[in-house]
């Protein structure tokens, strides 16, 4: 038996899946909100879907048949409107004939549809101008600015944390950086809002860009955006020893220039004025980034610092739960993520996040939690000399000791 389910997701748009795309939905595709109908009596046991998705599915299944047909009708219309012809039989008199014909047709398109779905959903589109279906603009779904976002640092785990935080059932996050305050903010605060996910009143929308805590001008922007719609945006701000992100940082690059197949500097030629002195270049990228407390200094003149929470990238490795319960009390919501939500991933060395009542973890790919390459000692040691004032001057600032290696 074949089955075609027809879901819509958190941003409201449709969905025609098979069990293969719903299998592969799991991992990139669509995550599904809501099951609207399927083209038959749903049955797990033949279907062929597997069984993560059956509990997503007897959560959601609907018994709203006639919206099956709202959407075929949808489609059809909008076809006949391009000039597309139901190329059918016109005898009119069987109309049973032709209404057997025509769905045949419909799921012959549905999945067609299907494809590019997952396709689109593999491309990362942007969907914000497709309109709302009507169900969602009747359960409240709207996109929304944000209500806290990830400001930092680079490579100290904002995607994890992100990611662990979507877990939450008040939390809804933007999929991609939108990089709209560092580098798209000529586009206007309404092409930011049109990247945020929908949700619903009393949810909270979130996005990370870490590139906003390094740029100077992103506090002043986002303060006038706030005080434009009355906002109370929260920040959070994820700091890693600035050594291991130096490192890690550069891995990246390392990876990229594999592809790109172009020359790799060294690290040292990346971060020393001059090699053969050892002198840090304070104004090099990689080492910047790592200057936690000159940014902050830029974050506090517009605002305080009891605005602004601060995650350990470190902690955020070896016991998330822990820096997942503070920022859930720092987003004033109940502390729905806890240590049931992790699994310890001993091949990649990280914990993935397990949803409640979910059978298979997910763990983030393998752009994140690269090997390192080798580092000369005197050259870490060199880095360690040169950020301890900041560090020390960075713990002072936010009342917090994050521990990490002087020497
Ligand atoms: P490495 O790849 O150098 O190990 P970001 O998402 O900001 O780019 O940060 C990437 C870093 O997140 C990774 O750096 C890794 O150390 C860290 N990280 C924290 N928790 C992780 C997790 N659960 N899975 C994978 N990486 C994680």
């Amino acid at each position: 038996m074949f089955f075609i389910v027809l879901v819509y997701d958190k941003r409201g748009r449709f969905h025609t899946l098979t069990p293969t795309s719903l299998k592969l939905g799991n991992a990139k595709g669509p995550k599904i909100k809501s099951v609207v109908k399927t083209n038959a009596k749903f049955s797990l046991a033949d279907s062929g879907f597997d069984s993560s998705v059956e509990t997503q599915m007897n959560e959601k299944i609907g018994s709203e048949d006639e919206l099956l047909k709202t959407r075929e009708n949808e489609r059809w219309r909008e076809r006949r409107k391009k000039g597309e012809k139901f190329k059918g039989r016109k005898n009119k008199s069987n109309k049973r004939k032709r209404k057997k014909e025509r769905r045949k047709w419909m799921e012959k398109y549905l999945k067609e549809q299907d494809k590019n779905d997952l396709e689109e959903s593999n491309l990362n589109v942007n969907y914000s101008e497709q309109p709302l279906h009507w169900k969602a603009k009747l359960e409240g779904l709207e996109q929304r600015l944000p209500g806290a976002i990830i400001i930092g640092s680079k490579k100290c785990g904002t995607r994890a944390l992100l990611k662990q935080l979507s877990l939450h059932s008040r939390i809804l996050t933007a999929g991609r950086e939108i990089h709209f305050f560092d580098r798209h903010y000529n586009r206007g605060l309404e092409w930011y809002r049109k990247q945020m996910p929908l949700s619903k009143p009393g949810e909270i929308t979130m996005e990370k860009t870490p590139g906003y805590f390094i740029t100077r001008e992103a506090p002043e922007r986002i303060y006038s955006m706030m005080k434009k719609f009355s906002l109370e945006t929260k920040f959070i701000v994820i700091v890693r020893d600035p050594v291991d992100r130096v490192i890690s940082d550069y891995a990246q690059g390392l990876a990229k220039n594999e592809k790109t197949k172009e020359r790799r500097k060294s690290l040292e030629e990346r971060i020393f004025l001059s090699s053969n002195e050892k002198i840090v270049d304070e104004n090099s990228y990689l080492i910047r980034i790592g200057l936690y407390a000159k940014h902050l200094k830029k974050w506090l003149k517009f605002f305080a610092l009891s605005q602004i929470h601060f995650v350990s990238g470190e902690e955020l490795i070896n016991k998330p739960w822990k820096e997942l319960e503070a920022v859930q009390k720092f987003l004033n919501i109940s502390v729905e993520i806890t240590k049931e939500n992790f699994w310890f991933n001993k091949t990649k060395k990280f914990y993935c996040v397990r949803e409640k009542g979910e059978a298979e973890p997910n763990c983030l790919g393998e752009t994140k939690g690269r090997k390192h390459p080798k580092i000369d000692q005197e050259t870490i040691k060199v880095m360690r000399n040169f950020y301890s004032p900041y560090n020390k001057k960075f713990y002072k600032m936010v009342h917090r000791d994050f521990g990490w290696p002087e020497f």
